[in-house]
């Protein structure tokens, strides 16, 4: 088993920490306090690929692999989690399911625009009553012959204010349960659509989350992504890739907050000399850097099991579970390794600490991981890589 990573990996690498270091750590802090978009920022990504990492080229994309994007997604996590959770949604919950089920027509006029970040998209499931509970769709997508007509909000949309495209799951008929959910392409241009105010969250601030509301909009059937009655399953598939980029994001948590513990840890002396000499902070440093190396591997075997097109879904469901608890474990230590510091802005970890507890909430919850593992492993389902 090689574990070596190719020179293309190793660029992307370099790449994503030298847009993080030079143009997104300076600011980060501000916009974190002011909740103010990372537009710029975001057009940055986009000149260098990240915003259509996985895409075809022919649609304008990068065509780089699952593990370049969780690559890059680390690093950018590092700093930015308002910009890797832009990226993440935009490319793991829109991108990828445009290009895999929609007709040629949407790709040409929506995808072509997405993989170059001239528009962004947004992944509309959750519901003021529907977020665990996914098939309870209360958002009603009727069939009228040649297009459905949608009425419903969605709540907690990340890129909700600043999408160009959502794609929307919406109940056509309730029942058939699942199997009566869509999946929809929705213009945010269209008659109907509107949007809510920005929440203001605890963490992930400078990122654009709100309610989207759908009144009478009438959206044309061939802005259907699947078959009938497909958007419950085609939701549930894009999640599971959702949950790498998530994954990956609470990875670069961990390791951004684990290598700022490190380096003060150097500088800061006590009792003559650096608090890592002392074993109340060496042995905090060892386990952060043994649980971040796990997550790791978690992270990039289900991202590499993705790109073999293995099935991923309990991979996924692992690595974003034990990766967002490691993101939230490190974070906590990394403040307490930096002392009345680690409280205070200037410091970035504070801030990575309260980033750090979206990753156990969004794209599932840890409970709703653990249920898929569970659920996975008690029917007999191969989920290690080497197995199946
Ligand atoms: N791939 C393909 N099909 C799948 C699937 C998968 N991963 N998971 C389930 N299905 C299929 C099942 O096989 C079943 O189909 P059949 O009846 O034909 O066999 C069907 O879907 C229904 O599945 P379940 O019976 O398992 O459904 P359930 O209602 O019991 O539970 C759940 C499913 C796992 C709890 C699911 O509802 C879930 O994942 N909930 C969490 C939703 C979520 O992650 N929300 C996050 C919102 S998005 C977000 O956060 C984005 C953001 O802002 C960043």
């Amino acid at each position: 088993m090689d574990f070596t990573l190719s020179e293309e990996h190793l660029m992307i690498r370099q790449a994503a920490r030298d847009l993080t270091q030079n143009e997104l750590k300076p600011g980060v802090i501000q916009r974190d306090i002011d909740m103010t978009h990372p537009s710029e920022q975001v057009k940055m990504m986009a000149e260098m690929g990240f915003m259509g990492i996985m895409t075809d080229p022919q649609y304008g994309g990068s065509g780089m692999d699952t593990l370049s994007y969780v690559i890059a997604l680390e690093e950018i996590s590092k700093y930015d989690n308002s910009c890797s959770v832009i990226m993440s949604a935009h490319n793991s919950l829109v991108c990828w399911g445009i290009e895999k089920y929609a007709n040629q027509e949407i790709k040409t006029n929506y995808l072509t625009k997405l993989a170059t970040g001239e528009m962004i998209g947004a992944f509309c499931l959750s519901e003021p009553e529907a977020g665990s509970d996914a098939t309870s769709q209360s958002t009603t997508a009727e069939d009228k012959g040649d297009y459905y007509l949608l009425n419903g909000t969605k709540n907690w949309i990340t890129n909700g204010k600043k999408a160009g495209v959502y794609v929307v799951i919406a109940q056509t008929d309730r029942a058939a349960g699942h199997r009566g959910i869509n999946a929809l392409v929705v213009d945010a241009s269209w008659p109907g659509v509107s949007t809510g105010n920005k929440e203001d969250k605890l963490g992930i601030r400078a990122s654009d989350t709100s309610s989207v509301m759908f009144a009478d909009v009438k959206v044309p059937k061939s802005h259907r992504l699947g078959n009938e009655g497909f958007g419950f399953k085609f939701a549930m598939k894009t999640l599971d890739g959702g949950r790498i980029g998530i994954a990956a994001q609470a990875l670069g948590i961990a390791a951004g907050a684990y290598e700022l513990a490190l380096a003060y840890s150097h500088e800061r002396k006590t009792f003559g000399k650096p608090i890592n000499q002392h074993q109340a902070i060496s042995f905090k440093l060892a386990d952060m850097a043994m649980e971040i190396e796990a997550t790791r591997m978690m992270v990039y075997r289900a991202a590499w099991m993705k790109d073999q097109e293995r099935d991923y879904a309990t991979a996924a469901a692992m690595a974003k579970l034990y990766a967002s608890e490691v993101a939230m474990k490190t974070t906590i230590e990394a403040v307490q390794v930096h002392g009345g510091y680690g409280y205070v802005k200037e410091y970035h970890v504070e801030r990575l600490m309260r980033d750090a507890k979206i990753t156990q909430i969004y794209e599932g919850t840890s409970e709703i991981q653990r249920l898929v593992i569970a659920r996975s492993i008690t029917k007999g389902a191969p989920y290690l890589s080497l197995s199946a």
